[in-house]
Order: structure tokens, then sequence, then C-alpha cells
């Protein structure tokens, strides 16, 4: 049992009997010791104004009720459990894929980390988890090379459960000088990329009748932004393409979703971050009043991966601390 379980299971036992208390008023106080193979040891305090046979009374149907409580939520949380699944993962290297990364690893599954600079650190940090990881070294953009990688990866386990597009670049120029390269460069990965990837993973994930794609899309999946107009096409295309392949392979037993992050505090945004005026006037603008982190991703992308969402397609979920809510 994982220690958030354990630490879930004492809040629900506490809510319980504060619920009971508060409704029958008969004994004084209540303290939970420790949880042990699934029971709930229940030490009754001093009470002057109940006999002892009228506490245990009491405490039998709060016992049955607590354990039938657990029973719920043990089957609830599986829902969310990836052991066994086997998530490909871009653009790991750091930033919100190696925080993707982790968070699916902690969730049960193995993963392959995908990136353009080495993913080492990742690889390393899932192992410490328990969990397998393998690194491809890969330039993305290069479409032609986008067969080998998958070859790569399913000689990793012979399978991939869950896809995650992430791997994403940003070029920052004004429109009137933005250049062809720049634009042409940011639909190659954030796009292009995305379709072909889900393409050749998904064949196999056709199949195998089951699998989830996620791939990362933008608050610019709404917003025109300024300055990014390759960008703003490109991540326009995630949420549409996300639609697109949701509405073909949901019969199939294939999930595709999609995550927006807001402002998060990676390398991609470290630019707007160092221009102290910009970064005040945006987590202003943050009902949470903070950025979001790579750890924020990471209940987001274990519930699009998980059976959880298995009746959820086509699905963009924004993960912004509220900033397109206002
Ligand atoms: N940071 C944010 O605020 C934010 C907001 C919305 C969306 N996003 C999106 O989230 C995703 C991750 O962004 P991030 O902020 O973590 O960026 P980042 O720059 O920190 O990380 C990008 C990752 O992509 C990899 N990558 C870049 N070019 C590649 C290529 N040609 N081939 C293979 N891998 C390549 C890099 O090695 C790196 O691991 C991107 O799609 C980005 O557009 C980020």
């Amino acid at each position: 049992m994982s220690v958030w379980s354990e630490v879930l299971q004492v809040r629900l036992v506490l809510n319980v009997l504060d619920a009971d208390l508060l409704c029958h008023k008969l004994i004084s106080s209540i303290s939970i010791y420790e949880v042990q193979d699934g029971k709930f040891p229940i030490l009754c305090k001093s009470n002057q104004k109940t006999d002892s046979t009228a506490r245990i009374h009491w405490l039998l149907p709060v016992y049955d009720r607590i354990a039938t409580m657990m029973q719920g939520v043990e089957q609830g949380m599986n829902a969310f459990d990836l052991s066994g699944k086997v998530a490909l993962v871009t653009g790991t290297s750091g930033g919100l894929g190696q925080g993707m990364a982790l968070g699916l690893a902690e969730a049960g599954a193995d993963v392959i980390c995908v990136s353009y600079s080495k993913s080492e650190d990742t690889v390393s940090k899932i192992q410490a988890l328990g969990r397998e990881a393998i690194s491809i070294q890969a330039d993305l953009s290069q479409h032609d090379g986008l067969e080998a990688v998958v070859t790569e990866a399913l000689a990793f386990k012979g399978q991939i459960d869950i896809l995650v597009n992430n791997a994403g670049i940003i070029r920052r120029t004004p429109a009137a000088e933005h250049s062809w390269k720049d634009f042409a460069d940011v639909l190659d990965l954030n796009l292009e990329t995305v379709f072909y990837l889900s393409q050749l993973v998904g064949r196999h994930m056709i199949e195998r009748g089951s699998g989830k794609i996620i791939s990362v899309a933008s608050m610019l999946s709404y917003q025109g932004g300024i300055n990014v107009p390759g960008y703003t096409a490109s991540k326009h295309g995630v949420a549409g393409i996300t639609k697109a392949l949701a509405n073909e392979w949901a019969s199939k037993g294939i999930q595709v979703n999609a995550i927006a992050p807001g402002y998060m505090l990676t390398d991609n945004t470290a630019p707007i971050v160092a221009d102290q005026a910009r970064f005040d006037s945006i987590t202003e603008r943050i009902p949470a009043a903070r950025w979001g982190t790579a750890e924020d991703m990471q209940g987001p992308v274990v519930f699009l991966a998980s059976d959880a969402s298995n009746y959820l397609n086509g699905h963009v979920l924004c993960v912004d601390g509220g900033w397109m809510a206002r």
C-alpha cells in the first residue's frame, strides 16, 4: 500500500468518524492508531455519557461503513494504475516531458524516452522509482526517421500502450518578420510529427485494440498569441488532429486526447520569465496566482493514460491555473 493511499485512507476514516460524531454526540473522542492489513483499529477513549456496550454498538456499523467505503476507494484508485503498461514519451530531456514521464512511471508504467538531447537524467530517475526505462536519441523533426524510432521503441517490450506527443519548439518574432523557415520548422515538429508518430503508433494500437494517445497542446490552441504565428498555427492544429484521430479511433479502443498547459516554468518559457514586467503581468492574470510546473502535468497525464479516462475522446484538457476560465 502506498504512503499516499494510507494517508487517503486515514483521511477517509476521519471524515466518517467526524460525520458520525456530529450525528451521535455520544462518544467524547476517538483516535485512529494505524492501518493494518486493510483494517482500521479504532481506539475509543473515555466517555462518561455512555457505557462500553453502547460504544461497541455504535462502533460496529461505523467499522462496516469504513470497510465498504475503502473497497470502493481501492477499486477507484486501481483505475489509475499503469502497472504493466509501456509509455512512449517524446521530449523527455527536461521540462514538461520529463515531469510527465516520471508521473507515468510513478503510476506503474515503464517508459521509452525519446528526445533530441539525451534523457539519461530522466531514465535514471525512472529507474530509481523501480520502473524500467530506455532513452532513444532522435531528431523527431526528421520524418523519415520516425519509423525507425517506433521500431526501436517496440523492441523494448513489444508494445506501446501510451503515446505522449510532447516534444515541441517555439520561435518568437513578429509576424511581419517571421521567416518561412521558422514557421516551417515549428510546424514540422509541433504538428506534422504529432500526426505521423500518432499514425505509426496508432496502427500498432489498432492491431491490439487499445491505446492512449495524449498530445501536448497549448493556450495557443485557443488564442492567437503575439510574435508566435507558427507556434499558434501548430497548436491549433494539435487540437484539431486530436479530435480527428479521436473520431476515427474511439470505436477501436483508442482514446486520443490532449493537454493544453498554461504558462509553465521550463526552458521554453525562460525568455518570458527573464522579462520581469512581462512575467509579472502574466502572473497577475493567472487565477491560481502562480506559473505551472512539470509536476502539475503529472495527475492529468496519468488520468488520460489510464482506464479512468476510457470514455474520454477528443478532449483538450486545460492545465492552466484557470487562465482560460478568466
Ligand atoms: N512551457 C510552457 O509554458 C508550455 C505551455 C504550453 C505548451 N507547452 C508545450 O509543452 C511541450 C514541452 O515544452 P517544454 O516547455 O517542456 O519545452 P522544453 O524546451 O523544456 O523541452 C522540449 C523537449 O523537446 C525536445 N525536442 C526539441 N526539439 C526536438 C526534436 N527536433 N526532436 C526530438 N526532441 C526534441 C527537447 O530535447 C526537450 O526534451 C511543447 O510541445 C510545448 O509547446 C509548453
